[in-house]
């Protein structure tokens, strides 16, 4: 808190509103009292200028292009760490001890499997149905198997669901790919790590021996942490909505799965690598540009543009890398797509449109290009958002649960429907 004082005049009278200040970044106007001070709600569609919470996990300078967990830069993170370790700082404040990771990954690995039930759940969904649809429907569904963790004023019942749901996303993922491509279930092996069990549960097949490729284990993992956590975006602010209410964790994820698979949202890389591959070569960028100004057409460059960034998305910059270090490991340099996608960038960097409305690549931006690279369909692409945003959902539902303030969210509105009005018998409409 700080002593700093914003005054609002309303009506010719004069209201002190208390200014909070952060670590870093904005300091926000506390308005709890403004109704009852002045009898009036704010308006805020789309939270543009609203802090929701106060939390400790995720800071980001859009302006700056900079992303920090728990003070970490995501690059550091990203180069130095691994998964499983950046899901301990979200979840527990600061890097793991040896012992402490070592524990972690441990109990981790052992939740990896599913009740052997769920495995028929996966056989009550359409074969041609998209994987995040058996997603959504799954996860939701883990709070009917797992009864002994969703009580969530329980400590020991919430990590418990927390470390079944980080540990179970990956077989859960993994095995609506296979149900998709009629393939059988590959269980866990509790003797590879959290990045190369997932590959091997995606891309083995009872028939043969399957090696994961230590390159793609690591390109993968690199994915992970950098979709791990985001501060309050769409997906984050829905499951702490749902939190708010005591709704079990299990269900909040699972609405938060729903929330991450629109196109504006998580959906954005499965639909910037559609669009790329519609583009199909550099000559016809320029129409696809034209096209994402022009105010009558709904088209926009997918994978560009973001609510806080108006610089370039850091993660963005190391799924780059990422591309190229998977490509070039494949020999797959000569990817159509991978020239198309580096003119679209280099025009929109280029161009006033975008640049004076901080219009950048995003993280979905590369992210697909990796991806189908590893050997993802593009219909798997938001499933390995939700894989790892898992652990950034639960972290910000945790610290939601814990916070001794917590209350359920409730907005308001501004009523714009018909004044009160008398019932009409249907003989006089
Ligand atoms: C993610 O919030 C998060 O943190 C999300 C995320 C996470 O990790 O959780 O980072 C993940 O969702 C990344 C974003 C993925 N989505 C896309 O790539 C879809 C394409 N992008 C846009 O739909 C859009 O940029 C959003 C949804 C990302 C942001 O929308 P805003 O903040 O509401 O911005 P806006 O729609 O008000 O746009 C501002 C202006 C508008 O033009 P004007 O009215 O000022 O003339 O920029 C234009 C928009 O028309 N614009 C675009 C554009 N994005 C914005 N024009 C063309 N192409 C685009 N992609």
């Amino acid at each position: 808190m700080t002593d700093k004082i914003a005054t609002l005049t309303l009506d010719g009278k004069s209201y002190e509103f208390p200014v909070k200040s952060g670590t870093i970044g904005p300091d926000t106007i506390d308005i709890s009292t403004l109704y009852k001070d002045t009898g009036c709600f704010t308006l805020d569609p789309g939270f543009t200028s609203t802090a929701s919470c106060d939390s400790e996990l995720t800071y980001i300078d859009g302006g700056k292009g900079e992303l920090l967990h728990r003070g970490y830069s995501i690059e550091e993170l990203a180069e130095k760490g691994d998964f499983l370790e950046t899901c301990y700082l979200l979840l527990f404040g600061e890097l793991p001890t040896q012992q402490q990771k070592e524990e972690f990954t441990t109990s981790v690995t052992y939740h990896t499997m599913l009740h052997e039930q769920m495995s028929r759940f996966f056989t009550g969904f359409r074969r041609d149905a998209h994987p995040m649809a058996i997603m959504v429907g799954v996860v939701g569904a883990l709070s009917s198997f797992y009864h002994d963790s969703t009580d969530i004023n329980d400590p020991k019942q919430r990590m418990i669901a927390s470390y079944r749901m980080i540990a179970k996303m990956p077989t859960i993922a993994a095995w609506a790919y296979k149900y998709s491509i009629g393939q059988p279930f590959i269980y866990p092996k509790n003797d590879l790590d959290y990045s190369s069990n997932f590959l091997r549960m995606c891309f083995a097949v009872p028939a043969e021996e399957y090696e994961v490729n230590p390159v793609f284990a690591k390109a993968m993992d690199r994915i992970f942490i950098l979709h791990a956590d985001h501060e309050q975006n769409a997906s984050t602010s829905t499951v702490r909505l749902a939190g708010s209410s005591g709704a079990n964790p299990f269900a909040c994820i699972a609405a938060g799965i729903a929330c991450l698979w629109g196109p504006a949202h998580g959906g954005a890389n499965e639909a910037a690598l559609s669009m790329l591959s519609e583009i199909g070569s550099v000559d016809r960028i320029p129409e696809y540009i034209a096209r994402a100004k022009d105010k009558n057409d709904p088209f926009r460059l997918m994978g560009f543009g973001h609510r806080v960034y108006k610089n370039y998305d850091p993660r963005a910059k190391i799924m780059r890398q990422t591309t190229h270090e998977v490509l070039e490991q494949l020999g797959k340099t000569d990817d159509p797509l991978l020239p198309v996608a580096m003119e679209l960038e280099r025009i929109a960097l280029e161009d006033e449109y975008f640049v004076k409305r901080g219009l950048y690549p995003n993280i979905d931006f590369y992210s697909g290009i990796t991806l189908r690279a590893l050997g993802f369909p593009t219909s798997m692409f938001t499933v390995l958002f939700a894989l790892a945003r898992t652990v950034g959902w639960i972290s910000q539902w945790k610290e939601m649960i814990e916070d001794p303030n917590q209350r359920i969210g409730r907005p308001r509105q501004l009523y714009q429907g018909p004044a009160p009005r008398s019932y009409k018998p249907i003989s006089e409409r």
